[in-house]
């Protein structure tokens, strides 16, 4: 048995092609449709009422695409819309922080676990609690790093005001005490040499997409649900506005990748 649906992906923004990215790497025979709501990021700043009522919007167009099952790509939605929106509808949904906490709770050897992420992200605790569910003796330092965001959306990562930002906000994980930092953002692991610029090589980054991504490739298989099509896989990215500059920060992202189509997508019928 298999299944050729697409597997669907949504994010805020650019943060989950990050997430994409894995997934055409892992599953490279997988057809692909990415939404990213460029028109309402960031949701790191919003209520966790408009987190979900945008979320929900983003699932119900991936489900008009018929897509098989939808990873939140998104940490932000993950913590604040993904345990309502499971009850709403009967799709397979994966989040991305509870894969991202076991991989950080098996990697710390010092029990000090730091964990960057939107204002929302922080704000819901949601990778204490999952760490604290694994093992309570792991300390967890939660900051805030919602300008990460922007410099990712703004194509900025490589001037010296965002390495100041970056070096300055992740100052505190400079105690050698640390040896775990996990990326609690889609967008974070563009800004990964700027954050090993920062913290220095000897602190393991957990990468919350990668752990999703074999998380839900392994669900798959087991499921028999992984398609049985050989190397015509179709890769489909939206955005909700901005597509100009999506399309091409996109584009620099997935460079090797052959993208089908990159289009705007008008939520309108969906919601
Ligand atoms: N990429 C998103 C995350 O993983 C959200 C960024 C934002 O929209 O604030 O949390």
């Amino acid at each position: 048995m298999s299944d050729k649906r697409p597997i669907g992906l949504l994010d805020s923004g650019l943060g989950g092609l990050t997430v994409t990215k894995e997934a055409i790497k892992q599953m490279p025979d997988e057809d692909i449709v990415f939404i990213g709501d460029e028109a309402r990021m960031p949701y790191g700043t919003k209520t966790k009422e408009q987190i979900t009522e945008y979320t929900r919007e983003l699932v119900k167009y991936l489900i008009s695409q018929d897509v098989k099952v939808i990873i939140y790509a998104c940490n932000t939605a993950t913590a604040n819309a993904l345990p309502t929106l499971k009850k709403e509808f009967s799709i397979p949904m994966f989040g991305v922080i509870e894969p991202g906490a076991i991989t950080a709770a098996r990697d710390t050897k010092t029990k000090h676990v730091g964990v960057i992420g939107t204002q929302a992200t922080i704000n819901s605790k949601s990778y204490s609690k999952a760490i604290d569910d694994i093992d309570p003796k792991i300390d967890v330092l939660g900051l805030p790093a919602q300008e990460f965001v922007s410099i990712v959306e703004n194509d900025e990562a490589n001037t010296k005001r965002a390495q100041k930002i970056i070096t300055d906000t992740l100052m505190p994980y400079r105690d050698e005490l640390y040896d775990t930092l996990v990326m609690g953002c889609t967008h974070f692991p563009m800004l990964k040499s700027q954050i090993r610029k920062a913290l220095g090589d000897k602190i393991t980054l957990v990468d919350s997409g990668v752990e999703t991504v074999s998380y839900v490739r392994d669900y798959l298989k087991m499921n028999d649900m992984l398609t049985d099509s050989k190397g015509d896989a179709v890769i489909k990215l939206h955005a909700t506005g901005g597509i100009k500059e999506f399309e091409r920060l996109a584009k620099e992202w997935l460079v090797g990748t052959e993208v089908d189509e990159i289009s705007l997508v008008d939520l309108g019928e969906n919601k």
